[in-house]
Parts: structure tokens; C-alpha cells; sequence
């Protein structure tokens, strides 16, 4: 069955688009058909971090309904499916007949996870992407502003009919300054799925214009990024990973 889970996060900044993709990549890698959608319409750049920023048609043609759905999907060369938003100020003008729930409702199925990047803030554009959710991963830094913001966004969206799953903390850099995760999790009152560390291998993904979970598989980022996929998988990861020749066998049968 098809999982439809977004990303939201609250505060700006902290990492939304980051984990849509670097989770979508994780689930991919552990062979699960995976679309990510940037449910960003008036500031999207979900295309910015994968190079396809000039790729057409968008989910704004969708939106405004002049193009199917099946069209506005991108194959990106990591081999994630993509439905960027367009990034032309003209797409502000657009009129949507239609909303990011009702534009899945006809694809979704074809999915095994369906990932949507939600906006920042809690207002209306925030309130649609969630919406068309079944559950929502929070993100977090360990930092009191970003945490106050993830237990309002938390709280929205359960009022909204969409189940938060629980927290990321990401950007954790290690200084007493910070808020430990266990912390942040204790705050937001949500499981804690899994701590990413700063670091400036994103960077690097970023301008590489690829997910990092693919590009520096063993980095520990990346590490933490597949543990959380094999966890919402309800696997180990240890055994999602290096699966003895056994597992591999069974998977395979069970497949057909
Ligand atoms: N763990 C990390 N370590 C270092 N840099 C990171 C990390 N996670 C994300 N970044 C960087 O932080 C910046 C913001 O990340 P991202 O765009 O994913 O945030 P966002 O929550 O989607 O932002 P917005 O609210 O504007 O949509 C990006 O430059 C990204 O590469
Ligand atoms: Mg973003």
C-alpha cells in the first residue's frame, strides 16, 4: 500500500527539502518506488537541489490543471521520480483548480512512498501540502526557536487528519550549547526517528545537484538517513543493508 508522508517542519531553513530527498533516496536504495514532490508553490527549490530547475511541465501546470499529472513526473538521473514546482515568478499569477490532494489522487498508487516537501510556516500553502498526507515526518534543529515551531506544525497537522510519525533532528552538531535530541523529542512529544549530523558533505551534495545518501553512501549522514528509511520500512538496518544470501532469496521469492 502506498505511503503518502510529507516533510514539515515549522521554521525556515532546517533541513525540509534536505530530508525529502535524502529519504527518498534511502527508500530507493532499498529498491521502493519513490516519488517526491515539492508541495512548495510559491517558494519552491526542491529543482534547485536536483539540477532540474528548468525541467517542464511542473506541479504548477497540474495545479492549474493544463497538464496531467503522469507528465509532470521527472526522472532525475539519480533515478528518483520528481514533480518539481516551477521556480518562474509567473507561476505566482496562476490561478489552481486543483489541489496537491486531489492532483495525487490518480498516481499515488503506482508509489510505494509518496514524499511531499512542505512549505515553512503554518499557513495556507503549509496546510494544503500536509493535507494531502497520511503522516508527516517532523524536522528539526536541536535549537529552542525550531523546536516551538515543529510542535505547532506537529500540532496542525494532526488536527489536519495527518499522523505525525516523529522527529529528525538535523544539523546536530555536537556543543553543549544545543538541545539534545532526546530533549527535542521530549519537547515536540514525538518519537525521536533519527539525528543527521551537521555537516558540509550537503553542501557538496547541493552543488552536486544529487542526493547524498547516493553520492557518499557511507558517509555517516548518510548512514543515518538509511537507518531511519529501514526503520519506517520496519526493518533493521543492518539486515536491510548487507542481506545474507538467505534474506535474499526469501526477498526474491516473495517479490513474485
Ligand atoms: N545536516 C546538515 N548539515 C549541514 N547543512 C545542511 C544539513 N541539512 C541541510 N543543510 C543545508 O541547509 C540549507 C537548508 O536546507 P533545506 O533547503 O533542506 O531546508 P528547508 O527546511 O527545506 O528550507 P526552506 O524552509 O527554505 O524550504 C541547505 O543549504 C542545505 O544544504
Ligand atoms: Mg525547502
Amino acid at each position: 500500500m502506498t505511503r503518502i508522508l510529507c516533510v514539515a517542519s515549522g521554521k525556515g531553513g532546517v533541513g525540509k527539502t534536505t530530508t525529502v530527498i535524502n529519504l527518498g533516496a534511502a527508500l530507493f536504495h532499498f529498491g521502493q518506488r519513490v516519488l517526491i514532490i515539492d508541495g512548495n508553490v510559491t517558494t519552491p527549490n526542491l529543482s534547485l537541489h536536483l539540477g532540474i530547475a528548468k525541467e517542464k511541465p511542473t506541479l504548477h501546470d497540474v495545479l492549474e490543471g493544463s497538464v496531467s499529472i503522469e507528465n509532470a513526473i521527472h526522472l532525475h538521473s539519480s533515478g528518483l521520480m520528481v514533480i518539481p514546482a516551477g521556480i518562474s515568478l509567473t507561476n505566482l499569477r496562476k490561478i489552481y483548480k486543483k489541489t496537491i490532494a486531489q492532483a495525487i489522487t490518480g498516481i499515488a498508487g503506482r508509489f510505494d512512498w509518496v514524499l511531499i516537501d512542505v512549505p515553512a510556516g503554518l499557513g495556507r500553502e503549509a496546510r494544503l501540502a500536509i493535507e494531502a498526507a497520511n503522516e508527516v515526518v517532523v524536522v528539526t534543529n536541536p535549537e529552542l526557536p525550531a523546536a516551538v515551531d515543529a510542535l505547532k506544525v506537529s500540532r496542525l497537522a494532526k488536527n489536519l487528519g495527518t499522523s505525525p510519525l516523529g522527529v529528525i533532528v538535523n544539523k546536530f552538531a555536537g556543543e553543549k550549547e544545543e538541545m539534545s535530541p532526546e530533549n527535542v523529542a521530549e519537547f515536540v512529544e514525538l518519537p525521536l526517528l533519527g539525528v543527521i549530523p551537521y555537516s558540509t558533505l550537503f553542501l557538496k551534495a547541493l552543488s552536486a545537484k544529487y542526493p547524498l545518501v547516493l553520492l557518499y553512501p557511507n558517509s555517516t549522514p548518510a548512514v543515518q538517513y538509511k537507518k531511519i528509511a529501514a526503520a519506517l520500512l520496519g526493518e533493521r538496518y543492518e539486515i536491510i543493508e548487507k542481506p545474507s544470501i538467505i534474506q535474499r532469496i526469501r526477498r526474491f521469492l516473495i517479490r513474485i
